[in-house]
């Protein structure tokens, strides 16, 4: 095995596509397939946004005046229309869109016609509520259809959605609402995640007061946790009920927002990535098709949540655009036990199976066992996403799988779309994304935009501009700029990755101070800030540090103020705050009482030596260190 990783490592190791699985109608040479796509990727792009439907096709491909960019000017367009109607009219109406199974082990199915008459109702719930063209609704639900159909209908009329990841507590969630001027608040009595019940109706009731554009919040009876109703919150059931069904979509303009998605940066305040309509329906629709291989007859299944760019870009709109038949899963990997997955795989005859890697570590370390129950044969394309998987962990899950292509796709929230990733004619190789999608000029280049060359660490970079790239930071273009503008004339990632003789791509991490946990984004700064909010905190500093299984973990350095004295207690008391202020999924790991950190002489906290002295490696240039 030790070999065998080390010549994977190499990149030396190579699965040649295997064309019994392989049936791509569009793609069967990915090299003269990109040559000419990157030759004119406006041509590129408008063939594949001719598949869908316009209300009036645009004038101009591309406006592209560095670094905004416009797609399909004056194009007139509905991003739901597309999802939905454009299929139903199609005959696609009985078609299962979704199969919903919940922790617990109960089913539920909607088909397009029903998806569709779901959405129109919900759309005249929300213009009846006041919300119209360019209003911003939040929403913090679990994974159940309500979600999806609130985005959907948001989308039908033109309102932007900006959804909150359930995992967020309420902190982060008041920061996300304020910052995007939400009217309206769509939640749930609660979701249910490893047995137990997330009650985020509460957790809103404790912010809502503090929102002051918010002037509904509807609520999901769901998790039938007892929920009361105060001044302002509206039934899902009973609006409803009363709903007419007959709502026509609002004619958008291509360029015309479609929600907003906080993610986490370098700075202690999230960013609001900016999508639009029809950029972005292009770019998820043609990947979805492309690298997954979308046929009528798969069953899809994308694991992650509706609250990531995953889930809005692979579980609602890039499937929906395609016609396919979903399932989502509201639960835990590993609840009631570590075969869960595999049984609804084999339930329900998952064809493409799209996971992130520390799910794959999770259930690799419960042993061979679990996948070996199960019956796993409709499996034919297999896909992770989130953070570099290992070479380990990607021929794990590609054996117990029944050796299955398996497609690492890297791409961000800012990207909309995978950038880097096989399709299923390109030969693989484990722990490699592989290369660019067609239409997109990646490279691997030193801080002056030079390439580095093969083998030799790099910033990730995009030279041209995609449809679905983010248009903005919502209210803080300075933001943008900076994707544009650090490295000239290219977009830059903050990712570090090295290429191979091959041309293959191998990402090695994030060369900033966002931390992936277990997939998730989280900022350093935004921990930080968080913690200093405590009482007992004079300042802290927070590093990722390497973990088996979720990647990595979070790691704090804390100096507490003038006669706190450390404890255990104490410890547990931050992991709290923590835990309140932004969400389960930032709870520390490991907890530091410190007197000192290593800051730079403006005052900046030098994140970076810290993790260097924490993992044992070099500290490298310190230069700007003070005394
Ligand atoms: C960051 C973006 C895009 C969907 C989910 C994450 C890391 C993502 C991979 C991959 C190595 C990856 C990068 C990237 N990442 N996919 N296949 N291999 N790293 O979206 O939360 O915006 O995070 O996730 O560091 O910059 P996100």
């Amino acid at each position: 095995m030790t070999e065998l990783l080390e010549r994977l490592s190499s990149g030396d190791e190579v699965y040649k596509p295997d064309n019994a699985t392989m049936s791509v109608a569009t793609v069967k040479d990915y090299e003269s397939v990109y040559r000419e796509s990157v030759k004119d990727p406006q041509k590129f792009w408008s063939d594949r946004a001719k598949e869908l439907d316009w209300f009036k096709p645009w004038d101009k491909v591309l406006d592209w005046n560095y670094p905004w960019a416009k797609w399909f000017v004056n194009g007139k367009f509905n991003i739901c229309h597309n999802a939905l109607d454009r299929h139903v009219k199609n005959g696609l109406g009985g078609k299962i869109a979704f199969y919903w199974v919940g922790e617990q082990g109960d089913k539920k199915q909607i088909t397009y016609s029903q998806l569709l008459t779901e959405v129109r109702k919900f759309s005249n719930v929300l213009k009846k509520l006041g919300v119209g063209k360019g209003d911003k609704v939040t929403v913090y639900m679990p994974r159940i259809f309500q979600q999806i159909i609130t985005l959907l209908a948001c989308a039908r009329i033109g309102a932007v959605h900006s959804v909150v990841y359930s995992g967020f507590s309420s902190g982060a969630l008041k920061e996300r609402i304020v910052a995007a001027g939400s009217k309206v608040i769509v939640t749930a009595d609660g979701g249910f995640y490893k047995g137990k019940i997330t009650e985020l109706k509460k957790i809103a009731d404790e912010i809502k007061g503090e929102c002051p554009t918010v002037e509904h919040v509807v609520v999901v009876r769901h998790a039938n946790s007892f929920t009361e109703f105060t001044r302002g919150d509206l039934d899902w059931d009973e609006l409803m009920r009363e709903a007419k069904d007959d709502c026509e979509c609002e004619v958008m303009d291509s360029e015309d927002p479609l929600f907003i998605l906080y993610t986490s940066g370098t700075t202690g305040k999230p960013k609001g990535v900016l999508h639009v309509q029809g950029g972005y329906a292009v770019g998820v629709y043609t990947t979805v098709k492309w690298v997954f291989d979308m046929k009528q007859e798969d069953v899809f299944w994308c694991t992650a949540d509706a609250g990531w760019i995953t889930g809005h870009s692979y579980i609602v709109y890039g499937p929906l655009l395609n016609g396919a038949t979903s399932v989502i899963y509201e639960g835990a990997p590993t609840t009631p036990d570590p075969g869960r997955f595999w049984s609804i795989i084999e339930d329900l005859k998952v064809t493409i199976f799209y996971t992130a890697p520390t799910a794959i570590r999770l259930l690799m370390k419960s042993g061979d066992k679990w996948p070996a129950k199960y019956n796993l044969s409709s499996l034919r394309l297999l896909g992770t996403v989130g953070e570099p998987i290992n070479p380990e962990a990607w021929l794990w899950y590609r054996k117990v799988t029944g050796e299955k292509p398996i497609m690492d796709t890297w791409w961000q929230t800012e990207t909309g779309m995978t950038m880097i990733t096989p399709m299923p004619c390109v030969p693989l190789k484990p722990g490699s994304a592989t290369k660019p999608f067609p239409g997109i000029i990646a490279d691997i280049v030193d801080e002056k935009g030079n390439a580095v060359p093969i083998n030799k660490g790099g910033y990730l970079v995009i030279r041209n501009p995609w449809p679905s790239m983010m248009r903005t930071v919502y209210n803080d273009p300075d933001r943008y700029l900076k994707y544009w503008n650090t490295i000239p004339n290219v977009y830059m990632a903050g990712d570090v990755a090295h290429s191979d003789k091959d041309g293959y791509f191998w990402i090695m991490g994030r060369s900033d101070d966002v931390i992936k946990v277990s997939g998730y984004r989280l900022g350093s700064a935004e921990i930080e800030s968080a913690l200093v909010s405590h009482p007992s905190v004079a300042e802290s500093a927070v590093i990722g540090k390497p973990d088996a299984v979720r990647g990595e973990v979070i790691k704090v350095f804390v100096i507490l103020r003038e006669g706190q004295t450390p404890s255990e207690e104490l410890k547990e008391a931050l992991k709290k705050h923590v835990r309140t202020e932004i969400g389960p999924i930032a709870i520390p790991s490991e907890i530091e009482f410190v007197t000192w950190l290593p800051k730079t002489r403006s005052g900046k906290i030098m994140r970076r030596v810290l993790k260097a002295k924490e993992l044992g490696l070099p500290v490298g240039d310190t230069s700007t260190l003070e005394d």
